[in-house]
């Protein structure tokens, strides 16, 4: 039987990640989520145990600041999960709701977590579908639609076991990270291969079908350096809303399409939907932007995204 194949295996061979303990806490488990959002497990497991370590339980979270939660997070990418998971920490203080479709309401909390979370934290019957169980279930079903998430999470559901269905989404999920990878799957050490659809065809690659990823434009800006006799660099906090917002910056040009001269060092970096590439300058009127002064050795303290610490890499 398909889930009891599964959880065979995971017992034997699942990784020992610090958010997987037993009994399950679902403030481990909501924020271990949040952060594998578009995020490998090998990247989070840092930040995990940072943030466990400030924030042992959901109530010191709440009590953080956004600016506080930001330095944490600082180079993990996709801040407004930062922006969400202080907000929800709020929430979550006073009440911890249970049910797959409670979860979904949370900020930051869409179908696939809240799904991840009631398995996984309440051993509810819930169908998380993440890209390593598409891959699995696409293959093993054979499912030759394009983008079959959808069809995955129809086929998913009458597979879900009455008991431990949070070890089962957890099992799935990690087939598909050790086993069922995106390239050469390991078909020989899968519990699933006697009933593999895409295995008996030999076609496992084929499998699941993707519409191809558009390119992404770039865009180009210049960001300035002012600094000051003493050292102190200008830094100014961006907007709350929108890309890295309530992040710090160096003062930069509008990001646009439109290619520029090259003055000083190129720094690239690439965002959800475009590249960017940055001309470096030093910038002599340090007047020129509102800020505040930050020494270099201070520059720790402050939420800088991985593209500012590239910009300001030597200063
Ligand atoms: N990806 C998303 N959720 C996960 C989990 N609980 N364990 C490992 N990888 C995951
Ligand atoms: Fe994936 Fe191969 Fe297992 Fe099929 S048999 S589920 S393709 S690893």
């Amino acid at each position: 039987m398909f889930s009891n194949a599964l959880l065979a295996w995971y017992d034997k061979n699942k990784r020992h990640l610090p958010w997987r303990i037993s009994p399950s806490n679902p403030y481990y488990t909501w924020l271990s989520e949040i952060m594998l959002q578009q995020t490998t497990v090998v990247t989070v497991i840092p930040y995990f145990d940072k943030f466990v370590e400030k924030w042992p339980t959901i109530q010191c979270l709440a009590a953080a600041s956004l600016d506080e939660i930001l330095v944490e997070w600082q180079g993990l990418g996709y801040y407004s999960r930062a922006r969400n998971l202080c907000q929800c920490a709020k929430l979550l203080a006073e009440h911890f709701p249970v049910t797959e479709e409670e979860l979904s309401k949370l900020p930051g909390v869409g179908p696939y977590t809240a799904a991840a979370i009631a398995s996984i934290a309440f051993g509810q019957k819930a169908a998380a579908v993440d890209g390593n169980v598409v891959r699995v279930l696409s293959r093993y079903f054979a499912i030759t639609t394009v983008n079959p998430a959808k069809d995955v999470k129809e086929k998913l559901l009458p597979l879900l076991p009455e008991k431990r269905c949070g070890d089962f989404t957890q099992g799935l999920m990690e087939l598909g990270a050790l086993i069922c990878r995106p390239k050469s799957p390991l078909c020989s050490a899968c519990p699933l291969q006697q009933d593999c659809g895409a295995y008996a065809l030999r076609k496992m690659e084929d499998f699941p079908q993707m519409a191809p990823k558009q390119k992404l434009p770039t865009r180009y800006t210049t960001a300035f350096i002012l600094k000051r006799d003493d050292g102190a660099i200008l830094l100014r906090k961006r907007p709350p809303q929108g890309l890295l917002g309530g992040m710090m910056e160096v003062p930069t040009t509008p990001w646009e399409e439109i290619p520029h001269e090259k003055k000083g060092r190129r720094v690239r970096h690439t965002f959800t939907h475009f590249h960017l590439e940055v001309d470096v300058c030093p910038h002599k009127d340090i007047r020129a932007f509102e800020g505040i002064w930050v020494m270099p050795q201070d520059l720790k303290k402050y939420a800088l995204p991985t593209l500012m610490k590239k910009i300001l890499k030597g200063e």
